[in-house]
């Protein structure tokens, strides 16, 4: 094959159609190259590099005068500093993955660039938008309702709130919430953090966030919300909404949604659920009765950007109440943009917090129209097998030790040290271990038992060989520790 001729790129050149071709050519193959060894795993996870040292490499000074001769070399060692998230060792966080379709879709959004706020300025990705919006709302079970993507799941929760706020004290949009009693919000003691930032958000404070307690499964029940009702009335409190989990950040826990809405009804609030982690599950053949009882919730928080594997950020609220976003949020002031002509109707502008509205929909719609409902099915089918497979591999190794019952992607789970040691600061240790050598990135959380590595089952191309090497790994590095610790004892006695 002949050899293509590296661009050469200056200033002079990158603006011409050759020069413009020779960079994205460029650029393109870097990113393929990279992306190939990510997948295969044939590099590490990560270079880890601490902070100053990287502050060095990277050269971060602005240039007074442009340097377009060094774009490729800083597209090179960008890529070489970042964080392979589609790798088969990186269980880290609730993103990941590698979705072809759904980074086609990001290239175009980059290179068509536009707001989704007006169907002028941005007509086929608005009516793919209203697409997404009537495709999830039919796996809510509500007859009717209404959407629209935000950006990201904390965004959602926090829109929720505010529609909750508004929709039951009628005049908090123009009047705030001066004279309003002590309002308060009941939710999981493992519910997203962003539920606190929500409240300080909307005005009501952070202390306004009164956490239920949870069952043995981590499951917010009716019971501890009755407690907390009880908790709140005598200390003057007047909850108007409750945010059920449909799996949990931590422990991938859903809450009973149904008893949550019996509750929610009885009390006269609105019911949120946030599926901000665990809503795609709702694609899979056999988790669907993990979301008893959404039918009846009045919004519902979807992030694709996380199970669906599309490149952050990705998100979707979702309300039962048509036309609810539009009057609770709009402002009457931006009749530069809004105008009313024959499309204003399908403006998704007015509806959002936002002005300009990245467009989001493509991706998701191109991965979607790619995958299918069955495609993605299979997807969540098989990180639910290998959750599965996780589990059973931790309990039949006298050296591991599950930390809480695997509910649906999360396994949390930590090596079991000799008697004597701190477990939290052994596991916590490992952990940084194998960052800094690249060999695998997992994540931690506290739970009652204590510090838990929890192992996050979300990019479909995982195999059970993937989990096994990261099991061997994870041991390796914890058994490398162990004996570090003995000799570090041995000297010092
Ligand atoms: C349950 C839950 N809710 C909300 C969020 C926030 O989503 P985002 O990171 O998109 O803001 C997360 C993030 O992990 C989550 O797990």
């Amino acid at each position: 094959m002949p050899r293509r001729t590296k661009a050469h790129i200056s200033r002079q050149n990158m603006t011409t159609p050759a020069g413009r071709k020779a960079v994205l050519t460029e650029v393109i193959d870097l990113i393929d190259q990279w992306l190939e060894a990510s997948l295969k795993g044939e590099v590490g996870v990560l270079s880890y590099t601490e902070p100053k040292e990287l502050q060095q490499q990277l050269a971060l000074q602005i240039p007074k005068e442009g340097q377009p001769e060094e774009i490729l070399k800083e597209v090179k060692r960008y890529l070489s500093h970042a964080v392979r998230t589609a790798h088969p060792q990186y269980l880290n966080q609730l993103f990941g993955g590698f979705n072809l379709p759904a980074f086609v879709g990001e290239i175009l959004t980059a290179a068509t660039n536009t707001s989704m706020y007006t169907y002028e300025v941005a007509p086929a990705a608005t009516l793919m938008e209203m697409a997404i919006v009537e495709k999830m709302l039919a796996y809510t079970g509500w007859n009717s309702g209404t959407g629209a993507m935000m950006t990201g799941g904390s965004n959602t929760n926090m829109v929720a709130m505010l529609l909750a706020r508004n929709s039951i004290f009628k005049g908090a949009k123009m009047e705030g919430i001066s004279g309003l009693p002590h309002l308060a919000v009941l939710v999981s003691e493992r519910a997203h953090f962003s539920m606190l930032k929500a409240a300080n958000t909307i005005g009501i404070g952070q202390n306004a966030v009164v956490k239920v307690a949870l069952d043995e499964n981590g499951r917010m029940r009716r019971e501890g919300l009755e407690a907390a009702m009880e908790h709140c009335l005598a200390n003057g409190m007047m909850p108007f909404m409750v945010c059920s989990t449909a799996g949990t950040t931590e422990t991938g826990s859903f809450d009973a949604i149904d008893e949550a809405a019996a509750f929610a009804k009885k009390h006269q609030m609105w019911h949120h659920v946030d599926g901000s982690w665990g809503a795609s599950l709702l694609l899979g053949s056999r988790s669907q009765s993990l979301f008893k009882g959404l039918e009846q919730a009045d919004s519902f928080s979807w992030n694709p950007h996380k199970l669906m594997n599309i490149p952050l950020i990705c998100s979707v609220l979702l309300v039962r109440r048509e036309g609810i976003m539009r009057e609770e949020i709009q402002s009457h002031d931006a009749d530069y943009i809004y105008h009313d002509n024959d499309t204003s109707a399908y403006d998704m502008g007015p509806a959002s917090l936002q002005c300009g509205r990245r467009v989001d929909a493509l991706k998701l719609w191109l991965a979607w129209k790619y995958y299918g409902d069955e495609g993605y099915g299979k997807r969540i089918d098989h990180l639910l097998d290998l959750a599965e497979y996780a589990t059973d591999r931790i309990a039949n190794d006298d050296r591991l030790e599950l930390m809480f019952p695997t509910q649906s992607l999360n396994v949390n789970f930590r090596f079991a040290v000799p008697e004597g040691l701190d477990a939290d600061a052994f596991n916590e240790a490992v952990r940084y271990d194998l960052i800094r050598s690249g060999s695998g990135m997992v994540n931690y959380c506290r739970l009652e038992k204590g510090l838990s590595i929890r192992l996050i089952l979300l990019n479909p191309d995982l195999r059970k060989e993937d989990l096994d090497q990261f099991f061997e790994r994870f041991i390796e590095a914890a058994e490398k520790h162990l004996f570090r610790l003995q000799v570090a004892g041995a000297k010092a006695s």
